[in-house]
C-alpha cells in the first residue's frame, strides 16, 4: 500500500490552483503572493496548461532549487519549454557535465582582459548613440535603452560594419525570436510570433554561419570573435555549431536584461533626485577608463537597488528530474517549480524597509545582501550564475555615467510608473521623461 503525504512525514501542499491564481500571482506579486504563503504554505501547486508547477517562496527553498546539491532539477528543460526552439542549446538550455563544458570555454570570452576590450568598444558608441537624445520629441527612457542597447549589442558582440539596412534586418530578427517565447499559439502556424521566430532563428543561424571563417581567420574585440578563438584551461574549443548557438542565446540574455535594469535606474533617480545628484557627482568627477568603471562605488550601489526592486528575470524555473522535495514538500518528477528573485527580494528577514529604494543597503556598513545566500538573487545562483554580470555591471556603468555628464531627467512628482510583469517586466508607458541637456 503506498503511503500517504503525512505517514511520509512531508508537508502536504494546498490545493491545486489554475491560469486565473498565476495571472494574479503575477501581477500582484508581492501581496497576492505574500496571502498564497501565508495560506498553503512555502510552497503552491498549480496546473497551467496541462504543466504542473511548484512556486517555491523564501530564501532557503531558492538557496536548495539553485544550488541543486543533489542534482535533482535541471534548467534546460524548463527554460527550453518558453524559448527551446529559438535559443536551443544557449548555455542556460544545457545541465550538468555539458553545461559545465560549454561554460568553461565561454568563459574565456567573459574573462577581465576581455570585458576591457568590449569596454573600449562600447565608449565611442555610447557617447555617439546617446548625443541625439535631447532632441528626441516626448522620450522614453526605456525605447532609448533598448535602441541604444541593440546598437551596442551590434558592435560588442558582433563586431561586424553592416549597412544600416543589415543592421535593421538582423535587429528585426533579434525581437522577432525574443517575442516569439510568449507566443499564445505554441505551433508554427504562418502569421503568428511563433511562426516569426522560427524564421528570424534561421535569419540569425544564417548570418552567423557565414561570418564565422572570417572571424575564425581575422579574431577582434568582439564576444563573436572571442566565441571563435575561446578555449578553455584544457584546450577545448567550439564548433561552428555552438558558437552559432552561443551568440544567439547571449545576444537574448544580455538585451532585455540590461534594457530592463537601466530602465528602472531611470526610474528611480528620477522619484530620488537627491540619489541622481550624488550619481552625477560621481561621474563627473570620474575618469571613464575601464578601471575606473569597476570603482563607481555609487553607481554600482543604484544598479543592485534597481534590481532588487525590480528583477529583470522575476522568476527562474527548473524541471525536477525525479520525484523530490523542497523545504518538505513533495515534487513529483517532471514538474516545474520556479524560484521568483522578484518576490525574494523584499523579504523582511534580510531587508530593512524592502519597498523603498535605499542603495546604502548595500555598503560595506550594511551590507544587507549579505545576509544570506540568496538574499540577492538578480543574477540567480549555482552554477548557472549569469557569465554576463561583469559585462552588465560595466556596460550599465558606462552608460549612465555618460548620461549623467549630459543629461538631467525628472518625472512629475506623483508619476508611478505602470509595471507589466506578465511576462519580463517593463513600464507600459516606457517611462517618459522630461529630459534636459547638461552639456
Ligand atoms: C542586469 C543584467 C542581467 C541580469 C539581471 C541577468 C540575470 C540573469 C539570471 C537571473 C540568470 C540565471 C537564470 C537561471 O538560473 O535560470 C542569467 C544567466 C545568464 N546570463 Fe544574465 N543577466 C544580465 C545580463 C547578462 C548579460 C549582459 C549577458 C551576456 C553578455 C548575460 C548572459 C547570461 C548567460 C549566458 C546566462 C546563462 C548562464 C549559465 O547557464 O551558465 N546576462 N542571467
Amino acid at each position: 500500500m503506498t503511503a500517504t503525504i503525512e505517514q511520509t512525514g512531508l508537508t502536504p501542499t494546498g490545493p491545486r490552483f489554475g491560469l486565473r491564481e498565476l495571472i494574479r500571482m503575477r501581477t500582484q506579486p508581492i501581496t497576492r503572493n505574500d496571502l498564497m504563503r501565508e495560506r498553503y504554505g512555502e510552497v503552491i501547486r498549480l496546473k497551467v496548461f496541462g504543466v504542473e508547477m511548484f512556486p517555491c517562496y523564501g530564501l532557503d527553498a531558492a538557496e536548495q532549487v539553485l544550488i541543486n546539491r543533489d542534482r535533482a532539477f535541471a534548467a534546460g528543460p524548463a527554460w527550453g519549454h518558453f524559448i527551446g526552439p529559438f535559443f536551443r542549446r544557449g548555455l542556460l538550455l544545457l545541465d550538468f557535465e555539458e553545461h559545465l563544458h560549454h561554460r568553461r570555454i565561454l568563459q574565456a570570452a567573459f574573462a577581465n582582459q576581455a570585458l576591457r576590450s568590449y569596454h573600449e568598444v562600447m565608449l565611442p558608441h555610447i557617447k555617439r548613440g546617446m548625443a541625439h537624445w535631447g532632441e528626441v520629441p516626448n522620450p522614453r527612457m526605456n525605447e532609448l535603452f533598448k535602441q541604444l542597447t541593440l546598437d551596442l549589442a551590434l558592435e560588442t558582440f558582433v563586431g561586424i560594419d553592416l549597412p544600416q539596412k543589415e543592421q535593421d534586418r538582423l535587429n528585426k530578427a533579434f525581437i522577432n525570436a525574443v517575442r516569439a517565447g510568449t507566443s499564445v499559439i505554441r505551433a508554427n502556424v504562418p502569421f503568428t510570433p511563433w511562426a516569426r521566430g522560427l524564421t528570424a532563428r534561421k535569419e540569425l543561424e544564417d548570418f552567423f554561419y557565414k561570418n564565422i571563417p572570417a572571424k575564425r581567420e581575422h579574431g577582434g574585440d568582439d564576444l563573436f570573435a572571442q566565441l571563435c578563438l575561446a578555449k578553455s584551461d584544457d584546450g577545448d574549443e567550439f564548433s561552428d555549431e555552438d558558437i552559432v548557438n552561443h551568440m544567439i542565446f547571449t545576444l537574448m540574455a544580455a538585451h532585455d536584461t540590461s534594457t530592463i535594469t537601466m530602465t528602472a535606474m531611470a526610474y528611480y533617480l528620477a522619484k530620488h533626485p537627491e540619489w541622481q545628484e550624488k550619481a552625477r557627482a560621481e561621474a563627473i568627477a570620474n575618469d571613464t577608463d575601464y578601471d575606473t568603471n569597476q570603482t563607481l562605488d555609487v553607481l554600482t550601489r543604484v544598479m543592485k537597488e534597481a534590481i532588487r526592486l525590480c528583477s529583470p528575470v522575476p522568476s527562474i524555473p527548473r524541471m525536477a528530474l525525479r520525484d523530490t522535495t523542497v523545504n518538505g514538500y513533495l515534487i513529483k518528477k517532471g514538474s516545474f517549480v520556479t524560484v521568483s528573485p522578484y518576490y525574494n527580494h523584499r523579504d523582511r528577514t534580510v531587508w530593512t524597509n524592502p519597498d523603498e529604494f535605499d542603495p546604502d543597503r548595500f555598503s560595506d556598513e550594511r551590507r544587507e545582501d549579505q545576509a544570506h545566500r540568496m538574499a540577492f538573487e538578480g543574477f540567480g545562483g549555482g552554477v548557472h550564475k549569469c557569465i554576463g554580470m561583469h559585462f552588465a555591471r560595466t556596460q550599465v556603468r558606462a552608460i549612465f555615467q555618460e548620461l549623467l555628464r549630459t543629461y538631467k531627467w525628472s518625472v512629475p512628482d506623483d508619476y508611478t510608473w505602470p509595471l507589466d510583469l506578465v511576462a519580463l517586466p517593463f513600464p507600459r508607458d516606457r517611462l517618459p521623461v522630461t529630459l534636459e541637456r547638461l552639456s
